[in-house]
């Protein structure tokens, strides 16, 4: 079983999948860390080199090599992946994936990524928390789309132990 966690940037998506692949006695992969491996560059760096339509071609052939492997593995997928081309549609018709979406609410969201927005190419550019909170609130209106049609659904303010308990009990 390959376990994918989706969900907005700031979801928690690698804290959880760190502690749940732990938990499950399985290895761990974040999607980003797996690109910047691949092209020796910071997401950052290849955004502003490369352009962000570069990205996410890369994006979905690093994914698509995660997939081909037999393994079980737990997968934190980036914040846009399941909503380009038709990853979400491919996602949902494989059985041997389980895709769980963390669903952390605007203001926790807003929260966290004020602090590491530099890090994030899309939101780097917002200066106050007020022209943040408007761009995820609108970003997020687009891609809930995509994240409600995984399998599972957690709330995601709530602290990594709790999340991971919860996910546990969804999946077995
Ligand atoms: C993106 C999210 C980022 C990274 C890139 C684009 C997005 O991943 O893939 O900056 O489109 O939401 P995280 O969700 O891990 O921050």
């Amino acid at each position: 079983m390959k376990i994918l966690l989706l969900g907005y940037m700031g979801s928690g998506k690698s804290s959880v999948g760190q502690r749940l692949a732990e938990v499950l006695h399985l290895p761990f992969y974040d999607l980003d860390q797996e690109i910047e491996s691949k092209l020796g560059q910071s997401i950052s760096e290849i955004f502003e080199n490369k352009g962000e339509i570069y990205f996410r071609k890369t994006e979905l052939q690093v994914l698509n090599d995660l997939l081909a492997s037999k393994n079980s593995y737990v997968l934190a997928l980036g914040g846009g992946t399941p909503c380009y081309g038709n990853s979400m549609q491919f996602l949902k018709e494989r059985q041997d994936v389980k895709t769980i979406f963390l669903n952390t609410s605007l203001q926790e969201l807003t929260e966290r990524l004020f602090v590491e927005r530099q890090k994030r190419p899309l939101i780097a550019h917002l200066e106050t928390k007020e022209l943040l909170n408007d761009f995820i609130r609108k970003h997020i209106f687009e891609r809930n789309f995509y994240y409600n049609q995984a399998n599972i659904k957690v709330k995601a303010d709530e602290s990594v132990a709790k999340i991971v308990s919860e996910i546990v009990l969804q999946l077995f």
